[in-house]
């Protein structure tokens, strides 16, 4: 039979309210929504509120979370590491889009935010999400330099014109923003790889150095890994460096008719 409401533990109960500290200004003060889970109590997951005194701290999300965990609640998780979009470990889902908690300011939202973790991924802790399989999606599509050629005694080269056609590509930071926002993976992870890693396909099939271009599009020729992309272009909306791998992803598709002709 259907089950048309979720199973009880996967309710999202309401959590604790921490009111803003005395003396906070009115004006100053932003609410922050944050989802928690701890798999360890065996608790459901909940939203916490937090009445943030946004005048104690930066100018970005990743700066509230910090003030929450250092003044409020040290039990808050959340990964980061640059601070400056660099590492892709901050990315979450704020005020209902994927971003990185590092770039975004919290005062381009409301006077309530909502952050929860990554979307469609199993959650290890709060806003933590576990990426073991997209990792291992990115792993599979093996994201080097493949050649036959014996190697060069200085470097592999590069006409200027060959090297900017990786440009809109090698950005990438794998904050998994993408993946984590497309409908077609979210229903078909497991075996649909997702915008970042086809993005990386598509990076290494026209790198000119790269000589296994025909092999890396056998391993793409598949029902799943590529064609369950249906141009939603939610991952070129979210992207945090401005990439679109639905463009790269037709890309593929574009390789693989055109080696079928
Ligand atoms: S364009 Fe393709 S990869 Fe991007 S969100 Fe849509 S279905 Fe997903
Ligand atoms: S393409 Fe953009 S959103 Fe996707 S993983 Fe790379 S940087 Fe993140
Ligand atoms: S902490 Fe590195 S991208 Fe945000």
């Amino acid at each position: 039979m259907v089950q048309l409401t979720l199973p009880k533990n996967s309710k999202i109960g309401k959590g604790r309210h921490w009111r803003a500290a005395d003396g906070a200004s009115k004006k100053d003060v932003r609410t922050f929504r944050v989802y928690r889970y701890d798999p360890e109590t065996g608790d459901n997951p909940r939203w916490d509120t937090f009445e943030v005194d946004t005048s104690k701290h930066g100018p970005m999300v990743l700066d509230a979370l910090f003030h929450i965990k250092n003044e409020i609640d040290p039990t808050l998780a959340f990964r980061r590491s640059c601070r400056e979009g660099i590492c892709g470990s901050c990315s979450m889902n704020i005020g209902g889009r994927n971003a990185l908690a590092c770039t975004k300011g919290w005062d381009d939202f409301g006077s309530t935010i909502t952050v929860s973790p990554l979307p469609h991924q199993p959650v290890i802790k709060d806003l933590v999400p576990d990426l073991t399989m997209f990792f291992a999606q990115y792993k599979a599509i093996e994201p080097w330099l493949h050649t036959e050629t014996p190697a060069p005694e200085t470097e592999w080269r590069q006409t200027p014109k060959d090297r900017d056609k990786l440009n809109g590509l090698y950005e990438c930071i794998l904050c998994a923003c993408c993946s984590t926002s497309c409908p077609s993976y979210w229903w078909n992870g497991e075996a649909f790889y997702g915008p970042a890693t086809l993005l990386h396909a598509y990076r290494w099939l026209i790198d000119s150095r790269d000589e296994a271009t025909g092999e890396r599009l056998d391993a793409l020729e598949d029902p799943f890994k590529l064609y369950r992309c249906h141009t939603i272009m939610n991952c070129a909306q979210v992207c945090p460096k401005g990439l679109n791998p639905a463009k790269a992803i037709s890309e593929v598709k574009k390789m693989l008719v055109e080696r079928a002709i």
